[in-house]
């Protein structure tokens, strides 16, 4: 693993320092206050960082609802939130990730348990999300990150020619169904299906990765069981524990990762009809797929 290394300012002061925690992704970043704005220099920093490594945390940090907010905003425009997930708060673009209802009674499992992309139903899908952690279990509720990049350059070389032109339909209406949840004919209207590349080339880095995840409903042109079989061998293949990077929470985590080139799920490994586990999300505009 390459070891930590020290971002400075113009005059080579250290301005944060970025220790990688594993080969794969993932980096902690040390040394930066999230309540206070980053000059241009230190964002377009950060930002780099979050290519290179996917999944950024910032560690000890304490935002309100509103510095989450500002923080997000200085990497772009930030995205709203579906309608189910809107109006229950004081602020709407922080959603509120929880294992209660909305009496605070514990639901007994975590939701976004399957492998899956921020909002790729939508036209131009989420860019990037950034959680912070409000209440934690005592240990578990980790969130775990395959790696699309990694995944798409370990297939043979001809499948990768045949998944070139490939376009996959996202569907936040059968993804909900597969939960067990039917949408109302407002919700519909507000997230239809929309078509990706099953490979995407990712908009900053020009790198190639495979777009799925539990959205991901079948292939265009080809027949449905066809399509969802082939989906479901990539995922399996994408999945596999060489890929995968696993975020263990701490208090005052903010964590920042890639939508363009990772899957990411909730882990309830722990006891969750005993533990809240709560924390909130701003999602950050993505652009149109290519
Ligand atoms: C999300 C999500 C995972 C988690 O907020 O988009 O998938 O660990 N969260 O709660
Ligand atoms: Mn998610």
């Amino acid at each position: 693993m390459t070891k930590i290394q020290t971002v400075t300012d113009e005059i080579s002061r250290e301005v944060f320092q970025v220790l990688p925690l594993s080969d794969l992704m993932g980096a902690e970043i040390i040394g930066l206050d999230l309540s206070q704005p980053l000059d241009d220099r230190t964002r377009d920093q950060v930002h780099d960082a979050f290519l290179k490594y996917q999944v950024i945390v910032f560690r000890d940090q304490k935002l309100t609802k509103q510095q989450q907010v500002t923080f997000t905003e200085q990497f772009g425009p930030l995205e709203r939130h579906t309608l189910r997930n809107l109006g229950t708060n004081d602020i709407p673009l922080v959603h509120v990730v929880t294992n209660m209802d909305d009496d605070g009674k514990l639901l007994g499992r975590v939701r976004s348990e399957k492998w899956h992309t921020d909002k790729s139903f939508r036209p131009e899908p989420s860019m990037a999300t950034i959680l912070h952690a409000v209440t934690l279990p005592p240990a578990g509720g980790d969130t775990v990150f395959a790696n699309m990049y990694a995944g798409y350059e370990a297939l043979p070389e001809s499948t990768k020619a045949e998944l070139a032109d490939v376009k996959v339909v996202h569907s936040w209406e059968l993804s909900r169904e597969n939960i067990g949840r039917v949408m109302s004919e407002q919700e519909k209207r507000d997230a239809p299906d929309n078509a990706h590349p099953l490979v995407r080339t990712h908009p900053e880095t020009g790198r190639k990765a495979l777009f799925m995840g539990m959205h991901a409903s079948h292939l265009e042109g080809m027949p449905m069981e066809d399509g969802r079989a082939r989906i479901e061998a990539l995922e399996e293949h994408a999945t596999q524990e060489r890929f995968i990077f696993r975020h263990n929470w701490r208090e005052g985590d903010v964590l920042m990762w890639d939508n363009r080139c990772l899957l990411h799920h909730a882990d309830g490994n722990f006891d969750t009809t005993k533990y809240p586990r709560v924390l909130h999300r701003t999602c950050l505009r993505g652009t149109a797929t290519r």
